[in-house]
């Protein structure tokens, strides 16, 4: 597997991504400077440092790292690479005795002047044959802000106060410490009518979305509405359990209610259309609420980034208007960490026992003390807090793309950027793949709107890419906004 970060700000407690730093480019300085290598993080710690240290010395030999360039501090490029710092201090330091980097007090570790001059750029493109070195697809947070700290700390506590039975097979539905959490969490933050015995804890939103669709087949459902956009993965769910997705239209009001007629289901993203991010107008909400109503019908909400919202107050979730009609799915995929695995249903009082039975017969339940874990993070603050700084950090990266477009690309309209960890930009008619092609000599990891087009829907295409400006670290979001900057027309 191969590892990519670039080096950026001068150390720690500066502003990796703020554009006035002294050292940046033109100053020998460091950021937009990429550096991969493959296998780190495999093997015995020795094999890390030893990567790190070979990809440093190649970056500097091969003029990647120019003469001067101010590296990382030690803390910085660990918490980036998810590695030790003694392993980054380590690298450094074998470096400094070779003669490739130098280390004073006060200026930091810096590429040493002797080394190797910047070859002169190429006026071909990259070629494009290379991995991707910089990452912008949408559905990852940036994991190397999770907060690894307070999660041990949280992990300590939780583990320490837990009966014994907490480490037995235990309740399908979940840790009953996470599910009260959650119940008052959700209800404070998202507005969700929750008591700890609705609520099931599961692997994953797919997991969830999977029982859901079991449940809907058992009641003799042969299709499910679905949004004209999202993903590919959880219509081939649904698919794979007998539902046939069928796509509502989409205006500027967020997803139209009015093909709702004829079905008994819909799973919609209420709060933060995905991927296009329009919220879900008042109106539709009250309307979808109604249908379900009058058919004896069932929304799945899949509240997904509903914490990520920037310029307004958070869209409560549809779940508040009817608890007896909508099941509300939320993850801690991007609030934390996808390899977490670990989302919740909020299920109507009727379903639950049904759901929990599901869950039970599909063997798959989350460990208890990653649940427990994050209970203590929840009661205890940690959970707001994280999210209260990562929002900050994506809200400026969000300013920042938008920015860097108005000046590089003023063609490229940006939509769907109040909330969430992506944007949409839009693109002259008939160039969506061009873009998404010259991105890929860029070697960047982009994703056209058209991928998550469902094959039925009847609403126009419209040429996009879907941004995903979370994905990347802080060091390596520079030099990835840039490399996006180049792609675009
Ligand atoms: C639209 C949408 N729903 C749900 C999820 C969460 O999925 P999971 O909890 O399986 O990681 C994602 C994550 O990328 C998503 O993009």
């Amino acid at each position: 597997m191969e590892k990519s970060w670039a080096t950026s700000g001068p150390g720690d407690g500066s502003d990796p991504t703020g554009p006035t730093d002294p050292d940046g480019p033109g100053h020998g300085g460091a950021w937009s400077v990429d550096l991969h290598l493959d296998a780190l993080g495999k093997g015995p710690r020795s094999g890390v440092r030893r990567g790190l240290t070979d990809a440093l010395r190649d970056a500097v030999r091969g003029g990647r790292l120019a003469p001067g360039t101010r590296l990382p501090s030690s803390r910085t490029l660990a918490a980036d690479l998810g590695v030790a710092r003694n392993t980054v201090a380590d690298a450094y330091a074998d470096l400094v005795a070779e003669g490739w980097l130098t280390a004073r007090q006060g200026s930091g570790t810096r590429v040493a002047d002797r080394a190797v001059p910047r070859p002169v750029a190429s006026a071909r493109p990259p070629r494009a044959s290379g991995a991707p070195v910089h990452d912008l697809t949408p559905g990852t947070p940036d994991v190397a802000s999770f907060p690894r700290g307070e999660w041990l700390k949280a992990a300590r506590r939780a583990l320490a106060a837990a009966p014994n039975d907490a480490l037995g097979y235990g309740d399908p539905r979940g840790r009953i410490e996470l599910r009260t959490a959650l119940a008052a969490y959700l209800a404070r933050a998202r507005g969700v009518h929750a008591e700890p015995d609705r609520i099931v804890v599961v692997p994953g939103f797919v997991h969830g979305l999977t029982l859901l669709g079991e449940l809907l087949g058992a009641r003799g459902l042969r299709q499910i509405a679905v949004e004209p956009y999202g993903l590919g993965l959880h219509r081939d769910r649904l698919a794979r359990v007998g539902l046939r997705t069928r796509p509502l239209g989409l205006d500027g009001l967020g997803t139209r209610t009015d093909g709702l007629a004829g079905h008994r289901a819909v799973l919609m993203t209420p709060a933060h259309q995905f991927p296009i991010g329009v919220p879900l107008h008042p109106d539709r909400r009250a309307r979808a609420v109604e249908w379900a109503r009058r058919v004896d019908g069932l929304i799945l909400e899949d509240d997904y980034d509903g914490e990520f919202r920037y310029d307004r107050q958070p869209v409560g979730a549809l779940q508040g208007l009817d608890p007896d009609r909508v099941v509300y799915l939320g993850t801690a995929s991007k609030s934390l960490a996808p390899g977490l695995r670990i989302a919740w249903m909020v299920l109507p009082a009727a379903l639950a026992p049904e759901v929990a039975g599901l869950k039970e017969r599909a063997g798959a339940s989350g460990g208890a003390v990653d649940q427990l874990t994050l209970a203590e993070f929840l009661t205890s603050g940690a959970y707001d807090r994280h999210v209260r700084s990562v929002r900050i950090r994506y809200r400026r990266r969000r300013d920042q793309l938008v920015a860097a477009l108005a000046e590089r690309a003023p063609e490229v309209r940006v939509t769907g950027i109040a909330a969430g960890l992506h944007a949409v930009l839009e693109l002259p008619p008939g160039t969506e793949q061009v873009v998404v092609q010259s991105a890929s000599w860029q070697r960047l990891a982009v994703q056209g709107l058209s991928r998550f087009r469902h094959p039925d829907a009847v609403t126009a295409p419209r040429d996009a890419l879907v941004v995903g400006y979370g994905t990347p670290t802080d060091h390596t979001w520079p030099a990835a906004l840039e490399a996006l900057c180049r792609s675009l027309p």
